[in-house]
């Protein structure tokens, strides 16, 4: 790291490893509770567990962004963070109202709407916590000697992804109008203003990590970022198909949302383009690993099984089934918790000067968890073909199919076993890298040294 204040990265870095073991235990008291097991029922029915396995998500990847922009904006501003101490009481905000949130759910303290279950009173600290942190990174770059398009581009992301959460706070009466809005921030935020943080971040790592110069990979980016919003923005139709709004976001929705998986196409070529490209390549192999699997795993996740149920006719019948679920889980693992866990293994090091680049423990955390993933969401499609077929074609009894799909939520609980132990390889990695700490100022022990003037030359 160049920057002390960059440090402050850790703890959000931190916080991401315990609410990602939380979230992933929800995940299990839900698939029990889908195998009939459900004896937690009366302290956390399911309702319960999915707003938890789901808002603890939201948060840790928030928290991930956080940490990451604390870390990037300062070196590539070139001057400390403009505030320290408000960055500080920002991550402590942010933990209290994360906190206050879960726990209320368990209280039946939530609104009851998919991914915005946050109650109004918390939704208006949310607002301050991340207006704290917008503040805080826009002074950073506004006294800066410089700034670069990747750190516009991230900030630009973060600063709308703000702004976006805005619509979700509007009440309504009327269910088509709640829905309608609902989607401004959940499909506005990861098929749109995410991908930019996502585009910042993957660029700030393939600089660093690929040595190929900063002029290409930024101009990649542009044409990324375009693509993106060009099929994203008017995209969100698919979510507009048989709820109450007219028909044409049948045809709109359906052409400009099966154009997305080209923004995540983009992304998957721009990763590996970039890495066999090569240039003065860092020997931080492990991270270089993480960010290609978030390239091409977003595009098989959000791009491929996105474009699997995003048209009309097919929609019809998936709707709200395990397929969403499917889609939703390797969408999600691909695209923002691979990348936040590829920023994690580029800074930790950097930050506490502890270059565990080949550790076994890293590789294993890899593997396994994105095998496992792939796994659990193989568990997901079969059980969501099935529950098609019975319950929307056939007409079955909705919880006779419920019944019938028990024997897949044993495959889920074994792949996600195995994804599991991934990820405690990676949080064991994560506590053996220690704290950050002051002597690993300036220095970057992975970077291989420029070449002499004279091997330039030849
Ligand atoms: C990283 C990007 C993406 C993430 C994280 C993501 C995640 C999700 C999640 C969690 C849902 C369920 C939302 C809810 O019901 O509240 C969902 C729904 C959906 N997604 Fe994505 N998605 C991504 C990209 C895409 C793309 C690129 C497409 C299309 C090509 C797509 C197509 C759909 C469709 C059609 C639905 C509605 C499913 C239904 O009707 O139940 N998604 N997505
Ligand atoms: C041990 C690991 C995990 C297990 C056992 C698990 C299990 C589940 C189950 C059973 C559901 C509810 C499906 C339903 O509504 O019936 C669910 C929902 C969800 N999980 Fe997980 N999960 C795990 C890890 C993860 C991870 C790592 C992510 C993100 C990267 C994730 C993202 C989601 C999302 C987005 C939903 C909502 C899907 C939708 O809208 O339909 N889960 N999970
Ligand atoms: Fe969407």
């Amino acid at each position: 790291m160049k920057y002390q204040s960059q440090r402050i990265a850790w703890l959000f870095f931190a916080t991401c490893m315990l609410l990602f073991g939380l979230q992933i235990i929800y995940g299990f008291i839900m698939a029990f509770a889908h195998m009939g097991l459900d004896g937690l029922h009366d302290w956390i029915p399911f309702n319960a567990a999915r707003a938890v396995h789901t808002n603890l998500l939201v948060v840790w990847l928030l928290s991930g962004f956080m940490g990451a922009a604390y870390y990037v904006i300062p070196e590539e501003c070139d001057r400390e963070l403009w505030s320290p101490r408000l960055a500080l009481v920002q991550w402590g905000s942010l933990v209290l109202v994360g906190v206050v949130a879960i726990v209320g759910f368990h209280f039946g303290w939530w609104e009851g709407r998919k991914f915005l279950e946050i109650p109004r009173p918390l939704d208006y600290l949310v607002v301050v916590n991340v207006l704290a942190f917008l503040l805080n990174i826009g002074m950073t770059i506004w006294k800066a000697p410089r700034y670069t398009t990747t750190a516009m581009v991230l900030y630009v992301g973060l600063v709308a992804a703000a702004l976006l959460y805005l619509p979700g706070m509007i009440a309504f009466d009327n269910q088509v109008f709640d829905s309608y809005y609902r989607w401004w921030v959940v499909h506005l935020w990861v098929e749109g203003v995410w991908e930019l943080v996502m585009g910042g971040i993957v660029a700030f790592l393939l600089i660093k990590l690929t040595g190929v110069d900063r002029e290409v990979i930024e101009k990649w980016l542009y044409v990324i970022v375009g693509v993106t919003f060009l099929s994203g923005i008017l995209g969100t139709g698919h979510h507009y198909y048989y709820i109450g709004t007219p028909n044409y976001w049948l045809w709109i929705g359906g052409a400009f949302s099966a154009l997305e998986p080209v923004a995540f196409l983009g992304f998957a070529w721009y990763g590996i383009a970039m890495a066999r490209k090569g240039g003065r390549r860092h020997e931080n192999g492990t991270a270089l690993q993480w960010t290609l699997a978030c390239c091409v795993m977003s595009f098989v996740g959000a791009g491929f099984l996105g474009m699997a149920h995003t048209i009309p006719a097919v929609n019809k019948w998936t709707h709200g089934t395990l397929i969403t679920a499917m889609h939703g889980h390797l969408a999600f693992w691909g695209a923002y918790a691979l990348l936040v866990l590829a920023f994690i293994s580029y800074a930790l090091p950097q930050l506490t000067g502890r270059a565990r680049y080949k550790s076994a423990l890293g590789q294993w955390a890899f593997w396994t968890s994105n095998i496992g993933m792939l796994g659990m969401t193989g568990a997901f499609a079969v059980a969501g073909i099935a529950q098609v077929y019975m319950e929307r074609m056939s007409g079955m009894d909705f919880l006779e199919v419920q019944e019938a799909l028990e024997v897949h939520f044993i495959g889920l609980a074994l792949a996600a076993t195995l994804f599991t132990i991934g990820i405690i390889c990676y949080i064991v990695d994560f506590a053996k890298h220690g704290l950050p700490t002051l002597e690993a100022l300036r220095v970057d022990p992975g970077t291989p040294p420029a070449p002499a003037a004279a091997e330039v030359l030849a």
